[in-house]
């Protein structure tokens, strides 16, 4: 059998063989810590439960309009503009499965064959893949520290060509945690408009953040394609619901692929969504921001006491992307062996870069701080015996 070339350039997620492995060590007994998945032990808040289980008893079990809700849709709006500063038309956004939905979309209409896209390099694989399954190529630009592991507006002029055709940003980032202040995202968004291109963002963590205020492109550049999600701050990853936000223009091609590859998002996950924009709601999810801004700091102060802390600490999501080249060239082995030696399972580098992947980990601080505490005391164990 022959398979579509395009599916031959996408990559496994690796993160997905080493949670095997993890869940099979647990069913045989050992005490597994688990901080490779990108998500936190929090369930759904339980007013969007209540508010789910509600719908469903009301028959709310129909399709929606393909681009959702009409009153989940102003919700959404609501919320860039009460906490963002973002004036945005209700009609300007999608509701889509998953901020997964969104990318599919958006990478459809944005990225054909024969296009580039530019993205950082470190990111999160699904997004390079989208653009490769669209047929397009993809320009992973390396970032580091000097520029905040993040595409700054000097390095897409640099690495812009005549058939780039679209900038692609997650801020804050998966692997790295790490965000683009208003002023640099301003000045991103200005050099991709000067090139003629188009500009996408994924803000799928966006809420979630420990010492910058959270900000929205929305707010600045209205022409802008925003990715968003139900999965992260709002905890819902398993509702699979999320957003597109898309300049006036493309809400017409958007929805007539809605209408095609998804129909619309899952009705009662959409009824459920709209108790998430509630003041009870918030107050549950500010909390919950506190707790994984406390997590993320136990994790620093532990990797500092073993010499290991990054010089750039995470400043949203819930990850840390760390270098640990002093002890290993080879993340996958490293991650291997600390799950088989030690029962913690992190991600290997490899999963998220395509430079620098053999000597990184991502450790998602998704668990509580005692857990983080014994996870970091076994990962000490472990160097003492390299
Ligand atoms: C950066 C980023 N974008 C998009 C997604 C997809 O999320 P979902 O489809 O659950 O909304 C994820 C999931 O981890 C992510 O990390």
């Amino acid at each position: 059998m022959s398979w579509n070339a395009r599916v031959a350039r996408i990559a496994p997620f690796r993160v997905m063989s080493l949670l095997e492995i993890a869940q099979a060590r647990e069913a045989a007994g050992h005490d597994v810590i688990h901080l490779e998945i990108g998500e936190p032990d929090f369930a759904t808040p339980a007013p969007v439960v209540t508010a789910g289980r509600d719908a469903l008893d009301a028959g709310q079990t129909r399709y929606t309009p393909a681009a959702g809700l009409p009153a989940l849709r102003e919700a959404i709006a609501g919320h860039y503009a009460e906490h963002f500063g973002a004036a945005v038309d209700p009609a300007r956004i999608l509701i889509t499965p998953g901020a997964s939905g969104a990318l599919l979309l958006a990478s459809q209409l944005l990225a054909g064959r024969g296009d580039r896209v530019l993205m950082a390099d470190p990111n999160y694989p699904c997004n390079r893949h989208f653009m490769a399954l669209a047929g397009a190529e993809v320009d992973a630009v390396p970032v580091g520290p000097e520029s905040g592991w993040q595409l700054d507006a000097e390095l897409v002029a640099r690495h812009w060509q005549a058939d780039t055709r679209l900038a692609m940003l997650a801020t804050p980032s998966n692997p790295t945690g790490h965000m683009l202040d208003a002023g640099r995202l301003a000045a991103v968004a200005d050099t991709v408009k000067a090139c003629g291109g188009e500009l996408l963002v994924d803000e799928i963590y966006q809420g979630l953040c420990y010492d910058l205020p959270p900000l929205s492109v929305a707010a600045t550049t209205p022409d802008a394609f925003v990715v968003n999600s139900f999965s992260k701050y709002f905890g819902m990853t398993g509702w699979r619901l999320g957003w597109l936000l898309a300049p006036e223009a493309a809400v017409e091609p958007l929805t007539r692929l809605a209408q095609n590859v998804f129909l619309a998002a899952s009705t009662p996950a959409q009824h459920a969504a709209l108790a998430a924009f509630t003041p009870e709601c918030r107050e549950i999810l500010e909390a919950r921001r506190l707790e994984l801004g406390r997590r993320r700091d136990a994790l620093l102060a532990g990797l500092s006491r073993l010499g290991l802390a990054p010089s750039l600490p995470p400043q949203g999501a819930f990850y840390l992307w760390l270098d640990v080249s002093r002890v290993s060239d080879d993340s996958e082995a490293f991650c291997r062996a600390l799950l088989e030696e030690e029962n913690v399972a992190i991600t290997p580098g490899t999963d998220f870069a395509l430079a620098g992947g053999e000597h990184h980990v991502r450790i998602a601080f998704t668990t509580g701080e005692a857990r983080l505490e014994e996870a970091v005391s076994r990962l000490e164990r472990f160097l003492a015996r390299r």
